[in-house]
């Protein structure tokens, strides 16, 4: 996520008293930018560029701040929140935890890591026979990297080539900025891996007729590569950010399929990146379900715990064992805390039958984000929705091109509004709200969501 240093001078605004919603201050609040400068002064820049909301409580599908203001969330915290903010059974199992007083183990064992993998173990589907649990997206990423590597190695010592996606996200680690393919952005790397390569994305958009043939676009991109000296039999993955992040863009199915096709035939591992989109986030457990193929190997991350920092990495006993005993770990990983609130999580997630409420709510959200672009089909481009997750990608009426400072704009009327939106810095509008959100509430966030969309169109003609 790229992003904008937003206005952090007050403006006032009308106030909004709703069931679902409340602002009674000015935006961003006078009293809140005391702290505001404080980050700013104290913490690196990177950290910033979110919406200058001082965030004192959050609680299932709604934000408070200190000065009584209450916002619709359509972010979960970008993703994470998928069970709903503080869920009171992680809340509780948390308290429970710290009751005990076990707050730390390393590679101690602990009761309550077993119970976590077990659970996880068995929500998964069944190639998922092993996990190595982490604190942060990224480290998941560092960790299918070195497994896919190892595995390929294993198969023969030039069998090390891991191919990925150019402009995909799989976080802000060396390995993980090499995998994105974007020259400026991995440029402080200062080489090339030649063991790292990136397709170019297939933007749906690109194909000129719903005949288009993806399978034969893969093979025709995979071939650009190849004539270019790569071996085939010296692949050893490919990683797939399991829809592109910035506009929730998702592959044409027949691309993908034709990619497990090419990684079976030449023994490569297929991993999904699933930190984004895992968890029921669009309407199936997985984004990889959405294909209709099996990977290798997933990453998970976000919404694993919906709170607490902790990934992992999953995927057949074979390929998970590969590092020896003690040489791969991470101090922080498998927390008695964050396997406590993983394990709470997974529970809340099948108890409220969370996966299914985020395909049926997925459908009103569609409807509408339709709408949206039924009425404004010069300035929406794309509209993307999947379960609980979209993305509005937008354009400027007058010349085509995309139109981030739209997007950045409607994002801050809709924090005048009461509603937080999924900024991305870029021509993209996200939406992410809990599951747990309401449908009253999913209904009004898009009524505000369509008012401040209509205000900024008006301004701009
Ligand atoms: C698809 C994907 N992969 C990896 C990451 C990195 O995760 P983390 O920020 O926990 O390191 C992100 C974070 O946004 C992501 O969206």
């Amino acid at each position: 996520m790229s992003g904008k240093s937003f206005n952090v001078s007050p403006s006032r605004v009308v106030s909004q008293r709703t069931k679902f919603r409340r602002i009674i201050t000015s935006i961003p609040v006078p009293q809140s930018l005391s702290t505001l400068r404080r980050l700013g002064r104290y913490e690196a820049r990177s950290m910033h560029g979110q919406l200058p909301v001082l965030w004192h409580k959050a609680k299932d599908f709604q934000v408070y701040d200190k000065f009584g203001n209450c916002w619709i969330d359509f972010t979960s915290t970008i993703f994470v929140a998928n069970t709903g903010h503080a869920n009171p059974r992680v809340v509780s199992a948390l308290k429970k935890q710290l009751a005990q007083g076990l707050l730390h183990t390393y590679t101690f064992a602990s009761e309550i890591r077993a119970k976590f993998l077990e659970k996880l173990i068995k929500s998964l589907p069944s190639f998922c026979q092993k996990a190595f649990l982490l604190s942060s997206g990224t480290e998941a990423t560092e960790c299918a990297i070195k497994l896919m590597r190892m595995y390929g190695i294993g198969v023969n010592p030039e069998k090390k080539v891991i191919i990925s996606f150019k402009g995909n996200m799989h976080g802000r680690t060396m390995g993980a900025e090499m995998l994105r393919g974007d020259p400026v952005l991995s440029d402080w790397i200062g080489y090339k891996d030649p063991n790292m390569q990136a397709l170019n994305f297939p933007y749906p958009w690109l194909a000129d007729s719903s005949r288009y043939d993806w399978g034969l676009k893969f093979k025709k991109d995979m071939d650009l590569l190849l004539k270019h000296g790569l071996k085939p039999q010296n692949i050893c993955g490919f990683i797939i950010e399991s829809y592109q992040g910035w506009g929730a863009v998702f592959y044409p199915k027949d691309y993908i399929k034709a990619l497990c096709s090419f990684a079976k035939k030449n023994r490569a591992l297929v991993t999904f990146d699933e930190i984004q989109g895992g968890f029921g986030r669009t309407g199936k457990l997985f984004v990889f379900q959405h294909y209709g193929v099996t990977p290798d190997l997933i990453c998970l991350g976000k919404g694993i715990s919906g709170s607490l920092p902790l990934s992992a990495v999953v995927g057949r006993k074979k390929i998970m064992d590969l590092p020896q005993i003690g040489s791969m770990s991470s101090t922080h990983s498998a927390n008695p805390l964050c396997c406590a609130a993983g394990l709470a999580n997974l529970e809340a997630l099948s108890e409220n039958d969370l996966v299914r409420q985020s395909q049926r709510k997925g459908k009103l959200l569609s409807e509408r984000l339709l709408q949206l672009k039924d009425k404004y089909p010069e300035r929406v481009f794309w509209v993307s929705v999947r379960g609980l997750l979209a993305a509005l990608i937008l354009k400027d009426p007058k010349t085509g091109k995309p139109d981030a400072d739209f997007a950045n704009k409607v994002c801050e009327k809709a924090m005048q509004k009461g509603l937080l939106l999924v900024h991305t810095g870029r021509e993209s509008i996200k939406i992410g709200p809990p599951l747990t959100i309401p449908d009253a509430a999913l209904q009004e966030g898009l009524d505000v969501l369509e008012e401040c969309f209509e205000e900024v169109e008006r301004q701009a003609r």
